[in-house]
């Protein structure tokens, strides 16, 4: 469409993330107005890349993608594809949210490129609610599992971690591990609203396995293994119980259980094929 001496072109992205989304790209002035594409929900009177923390930034950026746009990965996917096939010299990306990108616009492209094919960092996050730290201990152990096979890891109390900021380390996580106590015949609700929220996003692309301590009829690990399953998780663990509070042998079985998430994340890594349990 001409403006007389400025010409816009449009790309229709659809469920990007809203379905009336489009970019405008402005030929003479090499700027791609993205729309919700590329943003963060980062208000700041500064207003370019350049003039902001560049850690804060990309942080503000997988927070964004993690939680509006996973769920849309293979439209991504798409855009970014079709986007490259123009050759469109892009000299700045102006999305509708948060900072313009000035100086360094590929490095958000690279990151979209990145995230979209859910490719996984090699890393493990053991993810736990927990009333009296009985399955607080037994996510330490686990987590002492996967440094054994020299899997990085990152243990997340859902008590101090909103679930925001919990999917910025699943966006890029190879393995979750996740742990909870049977309370009631079901999960603790922090862990129920977390699996909601994380199913809503679709993840991909991902190693699971469950435990939880209970007292007398341990539902929860049974639940969080469905949930996976629903999520298309391989689980590599059948899921472990612990009745009270864990002894030395049960703390045992749990960095075993490490070891196991551990080890196919190591098998992932050689190229080789991992297979569920259950
Ligand atoms: C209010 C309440 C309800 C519970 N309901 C169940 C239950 O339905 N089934 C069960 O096996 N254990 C139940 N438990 C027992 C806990 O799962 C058990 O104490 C567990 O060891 C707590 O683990 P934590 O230390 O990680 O919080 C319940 C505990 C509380 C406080």
């Amino acid at each position: 469409m001409s403006l007389g001496e400025k010409t816009l072109s449009f790309v229709e992205t659809r469920m990007l993330h809203w379905p009336d989304s489009m970019f405008t790209y402005l030929k003479e002035d090499q700027i791609l107005f993205s729309s919700d594409a590329f943003g963060e929900h980062l208000a700041s009177s500064e207003r370019f890349d350049d003039e902001v923390n560049q850690d804060v930034l990309m942080y503000e950026a997988t927070k964004y993608y993690a939680n509006i746009l996973t769920l849309y990965s293979p439209l991504v996917k798409k855009l970014i594809k079709q986007v490259q096939d123009m050759h469109l010299p892009i000299k700045m990306i102006a999305p509708d949210h948060g900072i313009i990108w000035r100086k360094n616009p590929e490095k958000i492209l690279e990151a979209y490129s990145r995230w979209c094919v859910n490719e996984g960092n090699g890393k493990a996050l053991v993810i736990y609610d927990s009333m009296w730290h009985s399955t607080e201990m037994m996510a330490k152990s686990i987590a002492a599992g996967l440094l054994d096979k020299g899997i990085n890891y990152k243990l997340v109390n859902l008590q101090v971690n909103h679930r925001s900021n919990v999917m910025c380390d699943v966006l890029e996580a190879s393995a979750i591990i996740l742990g909870c106590p049977t309370l009631n015949n079901g999960m603790l609700p922090r862990m129920a609203g977390f699996l909601m929220y994380m199913r809503g996003l679709r993840p991909t692309n991902k190693i699971g396995a469950a435990f939880g301590s209970f007292g007398w009829s341990g539902e929860a690990v049974k639940l969080m293994n469905t949930a996976m399953k629903e999520m298309n998780f391989t689980l590599v663990h059948k899921g472990l119980k612990v009745q009270y509070v864990p002894e030395h042998g049960h703390l045992e079985e749990c960095v075993e259980l490490g070891h196991t998430v551990g080890q196919a994340l190591l098998d992932i890594k050689e190229g080789k094929e991992v297979e569920a349990v259950i």
